[in-house]
């Protein structure tokens, strides 16, 4: 029996995967079991922010594997302070809660949003629903489904959680009519800045400061959940910084930790005294080798200099793949791009990539690059060829 029969014969087949068994990583390329290298467009999906085994990264998470590497969150562990001092210093939040995926993120920023407001105004009040965006994705579980705003994801698994209300996404007009037809009963609106899921579809900076100004006239919270757009990504330590917004609740998982399961709710001044003892937790969330991890990623990405490169190589490649004949447009900003094809479907040219060494992504019908932030730019060429190639047969 090869590998992929032994997966598939035990392993839920929840995934359409491709017959590719990866069994290395070195830098931005990846080494299947045949032995054929591939260059990374993807990092995993935007999580392998540093590449495969960044050198830094495999030291301070082997370092931590050999010191301690969990313990219940009884107790306190020196990474984990370490960390969260880094990352809430650097996103200018006051506290963070841990977990493991972005999905669990998002669950606390609702939890946090929802007892925001039942502090506040009481039970009797219920000022309890999250406005979301028409497009959004928001995590697998049942409540981030639920604030998911695409009618695909609400199937199965009824009854979904209660209490979200969609509004369009870059429309000002139809977020104030939602706002006003619940009005007093809304406490948050959640967004991404760039819709990655949904077809990496930025948000207008007119509608992200309306969605600020309606909110703050509310006293309604803004929930932006960057677990993908985060933690460098889009050329920014946070895409918030890009946009000169600060949201009372940010989430972040995906890249933060460089492959090693984490979540993060970050919470500012205003909204980091809702949780108290007995309110949330989770066994893994704030694990020692995912704060290790996380500490070898911020002490990368914060260095000087590395996201004015991230914002160049993400300029490069926006220019290259603009000059491409068979590319309608390119969306996104830094390295979180999306190409829209004239004529070719971008699931057919995702795989004819794989088929010629480039490993890339699709989010809906657009092909998505979510390179590691430590591409170079020959590496960005080497890809490119690959793509040309496959353009053009
Ligand atoms: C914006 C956004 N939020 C939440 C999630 C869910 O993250 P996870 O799969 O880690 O639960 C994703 C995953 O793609 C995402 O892109």
């Amino acid at each position: 029996m090869n590998t992929i029969e032994k997966f598939n014969e035990h392993v839920a087949p929840t995934y359409g995967r491709y017959d590719l068994v990866l069994d290395k990583g070195e830098g931005r390329t990846a080494t299947a079991e045949d032995g054929k290298t591939y260059i990374d467009f993807g990092s995993g999906i935007g999580t392998n922010s540093l590449g495969y085994c960044n050198d830094k990264w495999v030291e301070a998470v082997c370092a931590q594997a050999k010191s301690i590497q969990h313990t219940s969150n009884y107790y306190y562990t020196k990474v984990q302070a370490e960390f969260a001092s880094k990352l809430c210093e650097a996103a200018g939040y006051d506290k963070v809660f841990f977990g493991n995926s972005g999905a669990e993120a998002n669950e606390c920023a609702i939890k946090v949003a929802r007892k925001y407001s039942f502090d506040k105004y009481g039970k009797d009040a219920e000022r309890n629903i999250i406005v979301t965006l028409v497009n959004s994705f928001h995590g697998r579980t049942i409540a981030t489904l639920s604030a998911t705003g695409q009618e695909t994801f609400h199937n199965y698994f009824f009854p979904f959680v209660e209490g979200f209300v969609n509004a369009k996404a870059n429309d000002i007009d139809d977020l104030k009519r939602v706002l006003d037809e619940n009005d007093g009963k809304v406490c948050a609106v959640m967004f991404e800045f760039v819709q990655g899921e949904g077809g990496v579809i930025s948000l207008d900076k007119e509608y992200i400061n309306a969605i600020f100004e309606e909110c703050g006239k509310r006293d309604i919270l803004t929930v932006a959940d960057e677990v993908q757009t985060g933690v460098g990504r889009t050329g920014a330590l946070l895409t918030s910084q890009l946009f000169g917004v600060k949201p009372d609740i940010t989430t972040l998982a995906k890249g933060l930790a460089g492959g090693v399961p984490i979540g993060a709710c970050l919470m500012s001044e205003k909204t980091s005294g809702v949780l108290t003892k007995g309110t949330h937790g989770s066994t893994f969330g704030g694990n020692p080798l995912a704060c290790a991890g996380g500490n070898a990623v911020l002490d990368t990405v914060l260095s000087e200099g590395f996201l004015d490169e991230v914002c160049q190589k993400g300029y490069y490649l926006y220019q290259k793949l603009m000059a491409l004949d068979e590319v309608e447009n390119v969306t996104g900003t830094g390295l979180m791009l999306g190409v829209l094809f004239k004529n070719k479907k971008a699931a057919d040219v995702c795989k004819a990539c794989l088929d010629n060494g480039l490993l890339v992504l699709t989010a809906k019908e657009k092909l998505r690059f979510l390179p590691p932030l430590t591409i170079t730019y020959e590496e960005i060429d080497k890809g490119l060829a690959i793509l040309e190639k496959v353009l053009s047969e």
